[in-house]
């Protein structure tokens, strides 16, 4: 039987011509409210993000400006690059190193840089063997005597190694601590007291990413740096009371003689220029880092490239193939040497 009433009409799912315009309005002024907002948020950002810039700018500036800087090892490499960001930043310099003609050599040069913006100091220059520590501590008391305090401390100075563990004489083990390791620890404590006085001060302490992992045919060395590294971390703990900032740098390859001054298995020197010291960043380059870290009071910072950065996080996160991938660059180092 047919129905009675006819079916109610079907809606057509078709919008009106209205409602369209209706929505496409409605669209168009949200997205209008959007980035009406997001310009404005972004602007925003960005201007407070370069408000907090120019302030962490200034703020280092004025750090650094007559800041007391005592650099080690600023005869050469990164020392003497830290020696004229530091300059140039107007702080006055005490410049150490073994040599007297090279750091009178780097007095010089600094004296005849050009563009200076800051009123600059004329640097100290101070000799002295730094694995010797009585010397280390007569050379403190002349420092102190000189120029009253030390704002901030550079432990930069260090030699490299190169050579196998069954090969190399302890004595050449020792050597490489007393430099890379006591040197660094005799120095700090002898300027800690004064430090502490103030309740101010800055102990910066150059490692190396071999501070963090050991590679082959570098025992003493990487060792030498991981006693600095654990060191200077006691060191930042118990020296916070104080208000004494602690910054541990730990760089990759930088291109200096380090390679070239390097000690031998029987402590002859190494006299070679290793192709990774060549290609390494410049020590202008991580001079500027140093400058930046030590002006922003930074705990520590790692200078490296990618694949030094991943072997630090892959000791940590999966040692086993950390040990396997360092065996294998040994078993490929003496296939090298052998051949
Ligand atoms: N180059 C790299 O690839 C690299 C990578 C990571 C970390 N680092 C670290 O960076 C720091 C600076 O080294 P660099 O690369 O600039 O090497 P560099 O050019 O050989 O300079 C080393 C400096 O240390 C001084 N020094 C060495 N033994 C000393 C001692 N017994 N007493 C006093 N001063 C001494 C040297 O002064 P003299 O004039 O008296 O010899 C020289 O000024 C070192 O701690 C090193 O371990 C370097």
């Amino acid at each position: 039987m047919p129905p009675l009433v006819p079916p109610p009409a079907t809606i057509s799912p078709q919008r009106s011509p209205v409602t369209t315009r209706r929505k496409q309005i409605y669209k168009g002024k949200t997205m209008d409210i959007t980035s009406m907002a997001i310009i404005p948020l972004l602007l925003g950002s960005l201007g407070l993000f370069g408000l907090y810039r120019l302030l962490q700018r200034l703020r280092t500036r004025a750090y650094l400006q007559d800041a007391v800087v005592l650099i080690t090892g600023a005869t050469s490499g990164l020392g003497k690059e830290c020696a004229k960001v530091f300059y140039a930043a107007g702080s006055q310099l005490v410049l150490c190193g073994r040599d007297r003609e090279r750091l009178q050599d780097v007095v010089r040069e600094l004296a005849s840089m050009a563009k200076k913006t800051v009123k600059t100091h004329k640097p100290h220059a101070v000799t002295f063997d730094l694995s010797d520590t009585e010397a280390v501590a007569s050379a403190v008391g002349e420092i102190l005597k000189c120029v009253g305090h030390v704002d901030i401390l550079i432990n930069n100075a260090g030699i490299s190694y190169r050579g196998t563990i069954l090969d190399t004489e302890v004595d050449v083990d020792r050597t490489l601590m007393e430099t890379n390791y006591f040197g660094p620890v005799a120095l700090t404590k002898a300027l800690l007291p004064s430090m502490i006085k103030k309740r101010s001060g800055h102990i910066v302490v150059i490692s190396s990413v071999q501070g963090r992992i050991s590679i082959p045919f570098r025992s003493a060395y990487a060792a030498s740096k991981h006693a600095t590294q654990a060191f200077f971390d006691c060191l930042r703990a118990e020296m916070q009371q104080y208000e004494i900032e602690v910054t541990v740098v730990s760089p990759g390859y930088i291109q200096t003689n380090l390679s070239l001054n390097a000690v031998t298995a029987n402590g002859s020197r190494y006299g070679v220029m290793d192709k990774n010291t060549a290609e390494g960043r410049t020590p202008e380059d991580v001079a500027k880092v140093v400058l930046k870290a030590v002006g922003e009071k930074k705990k520590e910072v790692l200078v490296a490239g990618l694949l030094p950065t991943f072997a630090v996080y892959l000791r940590t996160l999966a040692p086993k193939l950390f040990f396997t991938l360092m065996a294998a660059r040994a078993k490929k180092e003496r296939k090298t040497k052998e051949s």
